[in-house]
């Protein structure tokens, strides 16, 4: 008796871990981010319960047998002393693989002892009963089909594919963008590119209004630094020369540096916009310094 009872604890902690490892893979494998995990562990903790009810139902089950057993009347069970040559000597069991033994397979050679005594059409039954992790797979099944239930159509925790889907592409959108802003911030006097975008020379002349205008004037004509709307050009008039004079300066001759002020995309976007000065011929131009340009 004390052994059945330890085995039977036995048999319930096993369910009871397997309920919990359900409501631990539940609770992580529909988990996306943060909230989803909650809603996760929220969902498993139902599945848990669930599991628990089932639990409680079998181990009922099991008490009604007992009891069945133990009131009802049992069979004769005493076997009247038979001479020894009446004797059926049991073949002894057959060495399962260990294959066999892992999967609970009943080997071939046994199959003669598990015919059981009814034929149908001359077809026999075994009496060879699925082995228990299968049907363990198979209620695994039923009841990730549950959580599945639950998880997508009935609390909707979880996205269908066409949501997935456009979730990704939102990201993907926004992440191309913040490549893109990369991209553009990446640009040197090397890699510059000229533009006539009228976004990229609003900026640029934003960035002319608020800094450059002390000395270049309001319309690029010259006050202290020079005209940068006619076609001479101290430093080079390419916009890889200007990008490069804007960034690294001129300090002896009072152009500074703007490296550290700037960001490459601005400095792209201004020298973008002191080249769309050209012929532009503001008021008061200050007289044409360096080397004239086409
Ligand atoms: C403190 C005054 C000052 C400020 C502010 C200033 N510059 Fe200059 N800039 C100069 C001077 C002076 C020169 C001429 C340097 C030389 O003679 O070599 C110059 C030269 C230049 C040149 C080269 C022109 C050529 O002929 O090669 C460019 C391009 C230029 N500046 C762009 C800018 C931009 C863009 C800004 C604003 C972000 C700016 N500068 C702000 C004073 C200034």
């Amino acid at each position: 008796m004390l052994t059945r009872i330890n085995s039977r604890k036995m048999k319930i902690r096993r369910i009871f871990i397997i309920a919990l490892l359900i409501f631990g893979v539940n609770s992580v494998s529909f988990a996306y981010t943060t909230t989803e995990l909650m809603n996760g562990i929220a969902l498993g903790a139902i599945i848990f319960t669930l599991a628990l009810i089932c639990l409680v139902c079998l181990v009922l089950l099991k008490t009604f047998k007992v009891m069945a057993d133990m009131l009802l009347p049992k069979e004769e069970k005493l076997v009247i002393a038979a001479p020894v040559s009446e004797l059926v000597i049991e073949p002894s069991e057959p060495k399962l693989s260990l294959w066999e033994k892992l999967l609970s397979l009943r080997p071939l050679a046994e199959e003669k002892n598990l015919v059981m005594d009814h034929k149908y059409d001359g077809i026999a039954e075994l009496d060879n009963p699925t082995p228990a992790w299968f049907m363990w797979l198979f209620y695994g099944t039923i009841v990730f089909a549950f959580v599945y239930l639950l998880n997508y159509h009935v609390f909707k925790l979880g996205k269908l594919q066409d949501e997935e889907y456009a979730v990704e592409m939102t990201q993907a959108g926004v992440d191309q963008k913040a490549f893109l802003a990369k991209a553009a911030n990446r640009v040197d006097e090397n890699s510059v590119k000229l533009t006539a975008d009228v976004g990229v020379l609003k900026a640029g002349k934003a960035t002319f209004i608020q800094n450059c205008v002390a000395c270049h004037g309001e319309h690029g004509q010259g006050i202290v630094g020079p005209n940068l709307t006619d076609e001479y050009w101290i430093h080079g008039g390419k916009i890889n020369n200007i990008f490069k004079t804007i960034k690294y300066g001129i300090p002896d001759k009072g152009m500074i540096s703007w490296e550290k002020q700037l960001s490459p995309k601005q400095m792209s976007e201004v020298a973008n916009y002191i080249k769309s000065l050209k012929d532009t011929h503001p008021a008061n131009p200050k007289a044409s310094q360096g080397i004239k340009e086409s």
